[in-house]
């Protein structure tokens, strides 16, 4: 019989930490129940000290997640561990996911402690958690540079204190997948808790050195039944684990005799959600949901795969969820075409957002040939702007070689109309010129990325961008088949965000 692995995703906390990234709570249940469908164990919802509006995720997420286990982070803080349990209250299944430092900087730098004294501040956490709920899991942060005898010496006594499952964490990267694994099977082979079956470890790998998801199934192959991962990898500086490269690893590895609950075929459409949502671009030649993931380009890798698929292909794209014979949708389709793709893509919109959704698909298809699964996910996203104060009414722009551009612009701010011009040395330049001479505030662009969607001429093009205003830099978003137009909706898209 295969042995089980339990699928821990933090999509919606570690992945969540990613600037620029943060989801409102409508969009987390949206993820959430993305989640539950495509079979994960556990869904850690959030941090709930950390913010009120994080502590009503978990509430809101508990309450509308029916099977999988919800999880809330805490340090080993007892007003964390309070708050997290409130926060849980709806949920049917609980885990309260707390822990401490346990490397040597970590205890001097962080802490300023010492070793025993950070066993007891783990024990006493553990301890209280398991006054609120019956899953507690401990991580020991930075155990990818804790040495393994001490390690061993937090988990042996975690278990002892009732932790269910104990977290490995290789907070930095740092680790080489031989180490990693072979502080797993270290601790399997030292701790009396975990060989009698009374918690069991769980890997938590972090990308820093590209090495994540070979550390992870290092940790899997040595005794890990758990694994902390998220959807396209996204997280922290480099990122965390990706849920769908472990998934697919054991679904291609029969081998290796282990088994999840991932149902590999809606992968391909909760990795798109995740990726628009988050405005988080995925890179196209990433594993598994990348857009050249399964794009044979070379004439000897076409001839053999026309020949037979098995020639190059280790996995077939339908899989994980990629649908070759995908409807494209036309000017010419209609709303009941619109409303099934966008369910394909994991979203139910009915309704009246959905005839508004509808009316800005026909703005597109009139601009746009064919519709693509992206750009239907940048319009099911774009009415998040839709509450913004500061809107883009017009704007009209000259520009052209030897000539220097002028741009006209209108905005509405909350229902007064406002109209400037300014030239630049090019089209978006002088289109924030114009902003500014209507937003009279101090800000600086700091970071302005174009990119084309898929391809063609007549193709979205996306525009992320950072401004600083006030000592913090604010993320902004923009789509538009005019880039002018996206630049400068990611602009006003900061600005609707700065700190009044
Ligand atoms: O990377 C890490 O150590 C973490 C812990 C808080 C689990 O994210
Ligand atoms: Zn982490």
């Amino acid at each position: 019989m295969s042995d089980r692995l339990y699928i821990f995703d933090t999509t919606l906390r570690d992945g969540e930490q990613v600037p620029g990234c943060q989801l409102n709570t409508v969009e987390k249940i949206q993820v959430a129940k993305a989640l539950e469908l495509l079979g994960v164990d556990v869904i850690e919802a959030g941090f709930p000290v950390s913010s009120p509006g994080d502590f009503n995720s978990v509430v809101e997420i508990s309450k509308a997640v029916t099977w999988p286990t919800i999880c809330a982070l805490t340090r080993a803080v007892e007003k964390d561990i309070r708050v997290a349990a409130e926060a849980l209250e709806y949920a049917k299944r609980k885990r309260i996911h707390t822990g401490i430092g346990t490397s040597d900087p970590h205890i001097k730098y962080k802490f300023n402690s010492n070793r025993e004294e950070i066993i007891e501040r783990a024990v006493a956490a553990v301890k209280l958690a398991r006054r609120f709920v019956d899953d507690v899991e401990f991580y020991a942060e930075d155990a990818g540079r804790t040495d393994n005898e001490y390690l061993a010496r937090v988990v042996d006594a975690v278990v002892k204190a009732g932790a269910t499952v104990v977290n490995i964490p290789d907070t930095t990267g740092y680790c080489l997948p031989a180490e990693y694994g072979e502080k797993i099977k270290y601790l399997m082979e030292h701790v009396d808790g975990l060989s009698a079956g009374k918690a069991i470890l769980s890997t938590h790998c972090h990308n820093d050195l590209g090495m994540a998801t070979a550390n992870t199934m290092a940790g899997v192959l040595n005794g890990a039944r758990q694994v902390e991962v998220t959807i396209n990898g996204i997280g922290e500086r480099a990122g965390n684990t990706s849920l769908e490269e472990v998934a697919m690893i054991l679904k291609c590895h029969h081998d290796i005799n282990i088994d999840t609950n991932i149902n590999t075929t809606k992968i391909y459409p909760t990795s798109r959600m995740v990726s628009s949502l988050m405005n988080m671009p995925v890179q196209p030649n990433k594993a598994i949901v990348g857009r050249n993931a399964f794009a044979h380009s070379s004439g000897i890798h076409q001839d053999g795969v026309l020949k037979n698929v098995q020639t190059y292909e280790i996995i077939s794209p339908k899989d994980v969820g990629i649908d070759d014979n995908s409807i494209v949708l036309t000017a010419r389709s209609g709303r009941a075409a619109l409303k099934h793709r966008l369910s394909v893509l994991g979203m139910e919109i009915d309704g009246e957002k959905l005839d508004k959704l509808y009316e800005a698909f026909l703005k597109l298809a009139d601009r746009k040939k064919e519709i693509t699964d992206d750009d239907i996910l940048m319009l099911a996203g774009a009415d998040r702007s839709a509450s913004h104060a500061i809107k883009l009414d017009y704007l009209q722009v000259t520009t052209g070689l030897g000539v220097r551009s002028v741009a006209c612009m209108g905005l509405d701010i909350a229902g007064e109309k406002f109209e400037a011009s300014a030239s630049g040395n090019g089209p978006v330049d002088a289109a924030i010129k114009a902003l500014k001479n209507i937003i009279k505030r101090q800000m600086t662009l700091k970071e302005f990325t174009i990119q084309a969607i898929s391809k063609g001429s007549d193709d979205v093009g996306k525009v992320h961008m950072q401004v600083e205003h006030d000592g913090r830099v604010y993320y902004g978003f923009g789509a538009n088949t005019d880039i002018v137009s996206a630049s400068v909706e990611a602009y006003i898209d900061c600005i609707n965000k700065f700190k009044k």
